[in-house]
């Protein structure tokens, strides 16, 4: 007896991602079904190569099709696209996701985990580009060693290339030792043109580095384009996770969906014995997370390596790759991927 595609389809079915909680075969992920004899193959389509669940997906649907009879290989190519969480008349219409990275206050490593989420998803294999929005100190240039002036091509502004990243920052515009002083509409102003004015292309993801608070170019950014969703990146300190709390608030507000909470600067690494110490009391923010219904997208340790490397342009996520550091990066930057999955599937599901 010779196997169906049909029989394939139907064992497929009844494996679910267990982030999307659908099946894989209605979620559009099974394409190009093979059947030679006793060997079975398919490509699964996930949702983003930074998928958390990929190795359990693989697993499940493996072994649902090795119940079948008669299979005795199975063969699973993996590869992702990444679902558009912007609707198809905007101005940006290459770019899939917009995500705000954004804090109550400043000095909680904002920059640092922007740059470093954008490097871990394009380490995966994303497309990403990195908008420096944070107009009155524009650290992006810096943390990524990059400091050259874009080029125009008659039309637009092309994003200069880092590490495999498109990114832009008004630090690569303006003379770096003449302070900015930006009012209301300039500053919108400023920002329409680092959005609408770019070259981006084509991209799976375009992380916004906003500044700190919860201010104008918030409010500017959530009105000029349709944003995906917000990060939010704080400490463990009470008083820094009640801040974090009004920047969620004014996500909130402007109808931006917060994809979730990072906390930076969770707990100490000693450099000399690897020891872990808890400055703060550990757990408390995954709580408070819980609490309100909030997804906790991880935590990343205080470490030195991640302040030279941000001193050096060289992000720890590329340059320590094998870090406990870098493998934090890329947890967070998996969460945040299937935040913004999640979302975008329930959004077409719903409409
Ligand atoms: N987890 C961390 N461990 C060590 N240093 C950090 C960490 N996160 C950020 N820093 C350092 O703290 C400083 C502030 O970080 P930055 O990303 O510029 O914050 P923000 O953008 O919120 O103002 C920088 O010098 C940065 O290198
Ligand atoms: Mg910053």
């Amino acid at each position: 007896m010779t196997l169906t595609e049909e029989e394939v389809l139907r064992a497929l079915s009844g494996v679910k991602d267990p982030e999307l909680h659908r099946d894989l075969v209605s979620l559009g992920m099974v394409r190009d079904i093979r059947i030679d004899g006793n060997r079975v193959g398919f490509q699964l389509v996930l949702t983003t190569p930074a998928c958390p669940m990929a190795d359990r997906i693989v697993q499940d649907a493996r072994q649902a099709l090795e119940r079948l009879p008669g299979v005795t290989e199975v063969e699973i190519s993996v590869t992702a696209e990444v679902p558009k969480g912007v609707p198809e008349r905007t101005p940006l219409k290459g770019v899939r996701n917009i995500i705000g990275v954004g804090s109550g206050k400043g000095g909680v490593g904002k920059t640092t985990v922007a740059v470093n989420l954008a490097a871990a998803l394009a380490q995966r294999g994303a497309l990403v580009g990195l908008l420096d929005a944070d107009i009155y100190g524009p650290n992006v240039p810096r943390m990524l060693g990059t400091h050259q002036t874009p080029e125009f091509d008659g039309e637009k502004i092309l994003p200069v290339s880092a590490w495999g990243l498109k990114m832009i920052s008004l630090g690569l515009l303006l003379d770096p030792d003449k302070p900015v002083i930006w009012r209301g509409p300039i500053l919108a102003k400023a920002l329409q043109q680092l959005l609408f004015d770019v070259r981006w292309g084509e991209l799976d993801y375009l992380l916004v580095d906003l500044p700190p608070g919860t201010g104008d170019v918030q409010l500017s950014l959530a009105q000029l384009v349709p944003v995906t969703g917000a990060v939010i990146v704080t400490t463990p300190q009470d008083v820094a996770f009640y801040d974090a709390l009004k920047g969620l608030n004014t996500f909130e507000r402007l109808q931006v969906p917060v994809l979730g909470i990072v906390e930076n600067m969770s707990y100490f690494v000693c450099p000399h014995c690897g020891q872990r110490t808890d400055i703060f009391r550990r757990g408390a923010v995954e709580q408070e997370c819980e609490i309100r219904g909030i997804r906790f997208l991880g935590t990343i340790p205080l470490v030195p390596e991640i302040c030279e490397s941000g001193d050096l342009g060289q992000p720890v996520v590329l340059f320590r790759a094998e870090s406990e550091a870098s493998r934090a990066f890329h947890r967070v930057a998996e969460q945040v991927a299937a935040a913004v999955s999640v979302l975008n599937l329930s959004i077409q599901k719903a409409g």
